[in-house]
């Protein structure tokens, strides 16, 4: 099953979420993109870029980025002197064109996505906001996000919650549990330091490539231990 939805909310880490959708590509999959208000907001605070939610165009999101201001993330880690993280500098062009980019309005319930009967490998939310964490756990469907998410938990699909927040209160972490006794996997945007990264780029893909691992996608984009 190449497809696979990937829901952006407004949790700090938005390069997390540019990085998987440009590895899902690079991986050949369909990627079903849906981008919460707030994530806009945090993408445009993070890394520089302008999302139009209500027109919303791939370059958006996966262009070289060569015009974004100088201060931003991107272009930070693009001129950095390590390896480059600007995103048609990882992977290519063509790779990127392997895959497919679907977008959808985070408030389009009509979306193939809201229905149990479109059938998806899986679905991930990176980063994933306490906020929308709760509305899963509660059952509350107020938005596209949230009804992708139930429908992945009702057909007992993957669902990958790759959850930021520091510290967790209590209601957050019982509405892990919950979404984890429901079917959820709960990914903390927590990389491990024990590949030995030099790069913010060597942080990203250590999250990307688990997430990966649990799409079941087969990834070389980071050292795993005991190779
Ligand atoms: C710059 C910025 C960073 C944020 N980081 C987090 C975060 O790490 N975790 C979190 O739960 N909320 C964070 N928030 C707050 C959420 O964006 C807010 O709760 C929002 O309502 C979430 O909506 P959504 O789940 O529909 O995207 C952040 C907000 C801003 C502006």
């Amino acid at each position: 099953m190449s497809n696979v939805v990937v829901a952006i909310t407004g949790a700090s880490g938005a390069i997390y979420a540019v990085r998987l959708v440009e590895v899902l590509m690079a991986a050949g999959r369909t990627v079903h993109l849906t981008i919460s208000a707030s994530a806009a907001h945090v993408m445009k605070h993070e890394l520089g870029l302008k999302i139009d939610l209500d027109n919303f165009d791939p370059n958006q999101l996966l262009a070289d980025h060569s015009s974004l201001p100088a201060d931003s993330t991107l272009s930070k880690m693009k001129h950095s002197s390590s390896e480059d993280f600007a995103l048609s500098s990882v992977l290519g062009e063509s790779d990127l064109q392997q895959g497919k980019l679907v977008y959808h309005h985070y408030q389009d319930f009509s979306a193939g996505i809201a229905s149990g009967s479109f059938l998806t490998a899986g679905m991930v939310i990176c980063p994933c906001s306490m906020g929308t964490l709760g509305s899963i756990a509660s059952g509350a469907c107020g938005n596209l996000i949230h009804r992708a998410a139930d429908v992945h938990l009702k057909e007992r699909r993957k669902l990958i919650l790759v959850a930021r927040e520091t510290p967790l209160g209590l209601i957050p972490l019982e509405n892990m549990v919950r979404l984890t006794q429901a079917g959820a996997t709960i990914m903390p945007a927590s990389p491990g330091f024990y590949h030995n990264p030099m790069t913010i780029h060597d942080l990203v893909d250590f999250i990307s490539g688990r997430i990966c691992d649990h799409l079941e996608i087969k990834h070389e984009i980071h050292q795993r231990w005991g190779s």
